[in-house]
């Protein structure tokens, strides 16, 4: 059950910059939103749209050109209920959450392990920075945790070098070094986007077990929508740097309120589709410079887009939880998805399907 105590992470007004040689550039715009314990948040949108730098500013990982000017990240963990933030450590203090208070896994693999050491060796180097214990202990500890992701036989893989697994395998090899320090957080950054479809299902249903298993909570980054209705309890839709929509999953598919929002839904593919079923690609891109827009950031792609939109908006609590950033959002019929051009239909049965199929949707909510 969701926990009513404060949240595990609590992100506030977090305004991250970069700069180059033509100047600061303003990446998110005072985003705020919060993990609780136990819960799983996807964050979705599509690139360009503030995600991951928001994820490596949590992680104390942002770019040497990057920086936090305004905000707070506080995270009450086991080790200190009372919370902290997290832009106020010292790098040895960082250094001691990340692993053991949160753990992130990336997209690509390959990048992350060394390719001049086996398996077996950056595993147990990770489950040996978290906890003292000798080599033979880690060492099965390393294999328990490589059984545990899925590795058919973690015995010999701890032998092998990066390059001799598949993509898929050392995509586990990553989770588990991840997971070595028990972490109470997981944050997951498009971690299976470069995987094939069937891979991916596998590897995200092994994340999901894991993380009911541990009682971690998880930070889930992706641009799929259909990974975010199997997977999360709350959602938060990102466009452009800033937050547009707020809500529990359920009600974000059954009433999305922003535009944005159902464009994502509606170029989504359900289940019950036509296959022949054209999918509506949002028509346009992020745009480029999107700090200096003043009104909506995402009116020129927005079919519903009216004079009142040059204006700012602010994001406004539609129901408890729910909020969105736009002054149409509560005017626009629910079952109009804004493609309505290209034959569209509300997925929403669909994107759920997968989601109820492996476990029975209640089962979610009581995780
Ligand atoms: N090191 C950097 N220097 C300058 N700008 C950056 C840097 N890293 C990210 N940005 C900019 O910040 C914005 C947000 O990028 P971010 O990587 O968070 O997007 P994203 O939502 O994760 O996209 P994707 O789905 O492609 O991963 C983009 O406009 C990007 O160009
Ligand atoms: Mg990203």
């Amino acid at each position: 059950m969701e926990q009513k105590s404060e949240p595990l992470l609590e992100v506030k007004d977090l305004e991250l910059i970069f700069s180059s040689d033509f100047g600061d550039r303003t990446v998110t715009d005072h985003i705020s939103f919060h993990v609780n314990a136990g819960e799983t948040l996807g964050i979705v949108g599509e690139s360009g749209c503030g995600k991951s730098v928001t994820s490596l500013a949590i992680m104390g990982l942002l770019a040497r050109n990057g920086r936090v000017n305004a905000g707070s990240i506080v995270l009450r963990s086991r080790r200190k209920p009372e919370g902290k933030d997290l832009l106020r450590l010292t790098r040895r203090e960082l250094d001691e959450v990340r692993g053991r208070d949160i753990s992130m896994i990336f997209q690509d693999a390959l990048a992350s392990l060394n390719p001049v050491f086996s398996i077996g060796n950056q595993v147990v180097e990770a489950v040996c920075a978290h906890q003292t214990m000798d080599r033979r202990e880690a060492a099965a500890r390393a294999e328990e945790l490589l059984r545990r992701v899925g590795l058919p036989d973690p015995e010999a893989a701890m032998r092998k070098y990066p390059f001799q697994l598949s993509g898929g395998m050392r995509q586990r090899v990553m989770i588990a070094m991840a997971l070595a320090g028990k972490p109470e957080l997981l944050i997951a950054d498009e971690a299976t986007t470069a995987l094939d479809v069937t891979i991916q299902a596998q590897i995200m249903r092994m994340i999901r077990d894991i993380r009911r298993e541990m009682q971690m909570s998880m930070l889930l980054i992706t641009h799929d929508i259909g990974l975010i209705a199997e997977m999360s309890d709350r959602v938060i839709v990102m466009y452009a740097g800033q937050i547009v929509e707020e809500a529990d999953v359920y009600e974000l598919f059954r009433n999305p309120l922003h535009p944005y929002t159902r464009l994502l839904i509606a170029a989504t593919p359900g289940m019950y589709d036509a296959p022949d079923r054209k999918l509506a690609a949002i028509p346009g891109t992020v745009p480029e410079n999107y700090t200096d827009i003043i009104g909506c950031r995402f009116a020129d792609r927005c079919p519903y887009v009216t004079t009142e939109c040059v204006k700012p908006q602010e994001n406004r609590e539609f129901s408890p939880g729910h909020s969105a950033r736009c002054h149409l959002a509560a005017q626009i019929p629910a079952a109009d998805t804004g493609a309505g051009a290209a034959g569209q239909t509300q997925p929403t049965e669909g994107v759920f399907a997968a989601r109820a199929s492996h476990q029975g949707a209640s089962a979610w909510r009581d995780s």
